[in-house]
């Protein structure tokens, strides 16, 4: 099949590179001469393990293209994925669909032949309905099926989640588009993949739905483990403990500074305004933002109380500033909310992070970035573990201990445990577990 893939931020890169990977022939369009230059140089714009590779292999076997003009990839097309970004809209918390309907109206006039056209981006219920009215009235000849089929990639296991998904979600009532969408997904169809098969505003609807629950599942565990705190129990085996029943099933329950990242604190806002402009009320989800907003501010709290209520002129070494590890993204991780609480309270702030350096270069001030995990740990009062990067579970902490004032760890994503560490000499303390 022929792919045209509009957008080539972080969905439309790892999907498009994946279709090509299939079998495809796809064509990754962006408006950003930048981005398309470099990917048409072999640089990757974004950190995503197995993607560099993958990205060569396909271009090289002449199935993957990048490109700023989309007219031809657009004509010759089977399928035209809507893969741009869809922010939170400022000032009011709906998500910004304006990149979507502008992509509608640029394919509308370009179309030749039944053309499927599937949202990737993550839209609000009756987006698609949006889409196939843009399309009708922009270009009434054009013999289209506007599908929804949403992403479910985590960033840093992107590939692996494309290639081997729990499922796929195809929203359309259209069987020819059906059929388009089964060959797209073959080697998924033909591996017996579970392939949902719904009405497109229930498939929008699953992103959403799909995301906050998950979303409710962490914060859950995060009042859970303060709750640990305050009566001496341990979140780590509370989550064992019911993690372990299939009902609850045991992922998405690691306690921790909160969520972050490009999708969870965006999606619940988004969905609690689709909900309430429908006239329901999401309590949950709502309360969700609320305690998960709170959670982020108050694990800087965590780490003045461990050191005795007073961080005025103290060294904080943070080991880890992206949201989660393996990525370079930035946006709402938690780190931006600790380090501004600990620097208004008079810390200064030395930083490591294997990955997004750059980009907390960009929303962080008066922060020495470091050249590795031991150079920002030197001579500070206290080392914070903010995101669990692989590098940080393998410490040499012999040497750690030498390099700190004082042997101090705060252990934000509970890599260590506790006993190892107080064994070891360090004063250490974490996220629901009690001392
Ligand atoms: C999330 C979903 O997991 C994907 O299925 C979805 O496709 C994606 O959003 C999206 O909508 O595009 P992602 O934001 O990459 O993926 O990251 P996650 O691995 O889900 O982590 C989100 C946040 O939750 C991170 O801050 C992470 O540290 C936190 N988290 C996750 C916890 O605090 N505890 C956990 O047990 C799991």
């Amino acid at each position: 099949m022929r792919v045209a893939m509009i957008g080539t931020g972080y969905v439309g890169l790892v999907s498009g590179t994946c279709f090509a990977d299939f079998g495809h022939v796809v064509t990754c369009i962006d408006k950003d001469t930048t981005k398309i230059d470099a990917l048409n140089n072999g640089k990757i714009p974004i950190y995503e393990p197995g993607l560099q590779e993958l990205v060569a292999k396909n271009v090289d076997e002449e199935r993957l293209f990048f490109t700023t003009d989309s007219s031809d990839a657009i004509r010759t097309a089977d399928a035209i994925f809507i893969a741009v970004g869809t922010p939170t809209r400022r000032g009011d918390g709906h998500a910004d669909l304006s990149y979507v309907y502008a992509a509608a109206e640029e394919i509308a006039g370009l179309l030749e032949g039944f053309t499927v056209i599937i949202t990737k981006s993550t839209v609000p219920v009756g987006t698609g309905d949006e889409v196939e009215a843009i399309i009708q009235k922009t270009n009434p000849d054009a013999d289209f099926a506007v599908v929804s089929n949403p992403e479910f990639l985590r960033e840093g296991a992107a590939i692996n989640d494309f290639k081997r998904p729990d499922r796929v979600v195809v929203g359309t009532e259209d069987d020819k588009a059906v059929e388009v969408m089964q060959e797209l997904y073959r080697p998924l169809y033909l591996n017996e993949t579970p392939i949902i098969v719904t009405k497109r505003r229930t498939s929008e609807l699953i992103k959403y739905a799909a995301n906050a629950f998950l979303a409710v599942k962490i914060t859950f565990i995060n009042e859970i483990a303060d709750l640990c705190e305050n009566v001496g129990a341990n979140v780590q085996e509370v989550s064992r403990g019911i993690g372990l029943d299939n009902r609850i099933g045991s992922k998405f329950l690691h306690a921790g500074p909160g969520y972050g990242g490009s999708c969870f604190p965006k999606d619940t806002l988004a969905l609690s305004k689709i909900a309430a402009d429908a006239g329901s009320d999401l309590k949950i989800v709502d309360s969700v933002i609320e305690v998960n907003t709170a959670r982020k501010k108050k694990m800087a709290d965590k780490v003045v109380d461990f050191l005795g209520g007073d961080v005025n002129g103290k060294t904080i070494a943070l080991l880890g500033l992206a949201f989660k590890p393996n990525t370079d993204d930035m946006r709402d991780a938690p780190s931006i909310d600790i380090v501004e609480k600990l620097q208004s309270c008079g810390a200064k702030i030395r930083a490591y992070d294997p990955a997004s350096m750059e980009e907390a270069g960009k929303m962080m001030s008066d922060v020495l970035f470091c050249d590795g995990p031991y150079h920002a740990i030197e001579n500070a009062d206290v080392v914070v573990i903010c995101t669990e990067w692989d590098q940080f579970r393998a410490l040499d902490l012999e040497r750690v201990k030498s390099l700190l004032k004082a042997p101090k760890v705060v252990d934000l994503r509970n890599i260590y445990k506790p006993d190892y560490m107080l064994s070891r000499g360090f004063e250490y303390t974490s996220v629901g577990r009690s001392y």
